[in-house]
Formats: structure tokens, sequence, C-alpha cells
């Protein structure tokens, strides 16, 4: 079997936001696959990031593949606002809404990659029903809301069952860096999503290549 080449995604969330613009274009420069950005409301989590508008502003200055973390309520509503912000990928969390499927068509109607997300405390079970209508799965492997916590070995368990059963991306996200990164690898993860362990670091670029394990 072929290895396939596994995705780095740096999570804008530990970016500098007062040079945010550069920061993005240095990722991409780095050798980034996808920016990963974080969007929450102060309900869905208890903390407050961005929105459409610098989906929008960041659009501009790259042509990065944008994976959209949506840690909202209610994703459904705001579909098209970050369609048109210029998202590639629109993932929402399972419990957030009470109907995955019409947000998934919503998602699809608009011509964007679709992905559903599960916290930490919810079982992969609920999302028997919809693996066959998305496009990336995301395991979230540390509670939703905040930059540099640890990494939850024990969601792995999750990634190994989804891998036999969904052909799509499995993604993870949280508490990823140069240790945790082979372990997720290892137990089929597509794309690794990492905040501090890329924006942390001095040199953007090696940080991306030892994620990869390259
Ligand atoms: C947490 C976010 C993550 C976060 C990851 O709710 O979804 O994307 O930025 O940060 P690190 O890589 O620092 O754990
Ligand atoms: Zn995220």
């Amino acid at each position: 079997m072929i290895a396939k080449k596994i995705l780095i995604a740096p999570s804008l969330l530990s970016a500098d936001f007062s040079r945010l613009g550069e920061e993005v274009r240095a990722i991409e420069e780095a050798g980034a696959d996808w920016a990963h950005i974080d969007v929450m409301d102060g309900v869905f989590v208890p903390n407050i990031t961005v929105g459409p508008l610098v989906v929008r502003s960041v659009r501009a200055v790259t042509r990065l593949f944008f994976d959209v973390h949506l840690m909202i309520e209610d994703p459904v509503k705001y579909v098209d606002r970050f369609a048109d912000a210029g998202s590639d990928l629109i993932t929402f969390h399972m419990e957030a809404c009470p109907s995955p499927a019409d947000v998934i068509r919503k998602i699809k109607d608009r011509g964007k990659k679709a992905g559903v997300s599960i916290k930490p405390g919810t079982d992969v079970s609920v999302l028997e029903g919809v693996l066959g209508q998305v496009d990336l799965v995301l395991v979230m492997t540390v509670e939703p809301g905040f930059g540099g916590q640890s990494f939850m070995e024990d969601m792995l368990d999750k990634v190994k069952y989804l891998r036999p059963r969904f052909d799509g991306y499995i993604q993870v996200d949280g508490g990823i860096n140069r240790e945790t990164a082979p372990k997720a690898a290892a137990a089929g993860v597509d794309v690794l999503v990492a905040g501090t362990a890329v924006f942390g670091q001095e040199d953007y670029a090696k940080a991306i290549r030892e994620l990869r394990g390259t």
C-alpha cells in the first residue's frame, strides 16, 4: 500500500491577528496544505473568534484551501455567509443542530465540501447516518474552544473505528505536535490541524515538515 500524504492545516487561531494576512501568506509559503479557520460564537463554545468578514478578508490574500470549522449553534443559518466569504470546506458540529442532513445539503448546494465534527464526549455512532454524505469527519482531540490544550489520545479509537467505514478525509484537531502527529497518522488520520505547533514556532516550514513526518 502506498502511504497517503498527510495534509497539514495550520489553525489561524494561534496566528498573530494584528498581521493576519501576512501570517496566512507565511503558512502558504511554508508548505501548508489548508488554512484552518476556527469560528466560535460564545454559545456553542465559551469563546468568540471570527466571522465571515475575516474569512473574506484573508481570502483576498491567498490561494490556500479554506477549511472553516464552525463551532456555532444553528450552523444552517450561516452556511450562505461563510460560502460567500470564500470557504472551500465547511465543517459543523453534530451537537449543534437537530438536522445535520439539512446543513450538509445546504453546504453541498453551494458547491462546497461538507464536514461534520464530534466533541470528545460524543459517541462516534452519531455519525452513522451522515458518513455517506460528507467529505470530511473531524474528530476533536480536545474540548473545542481554545488552542494550546493537551491531546486526548483515546479519541484515536474513534479514528480507528471510522477508517474502514469512511473513504473521505478524517481530520483531528487539538493538541497536535511532533509527538502526537505520528500517533494520529498511524490511526488513519488524513488531515492534521495544528495551531500552537505551527504558529508557536520560529520556522513555519520546519514545523510543518516535522508534523508531516518528512
Ligand atoms: C479548538 C480549535 C483548534 C485549535 C487547535 O477549539 O478547534 O483548531 O486552534 O489548537 P492547538 O493546535 O494549539 O491545540
Ligand atoms: Zn478547529
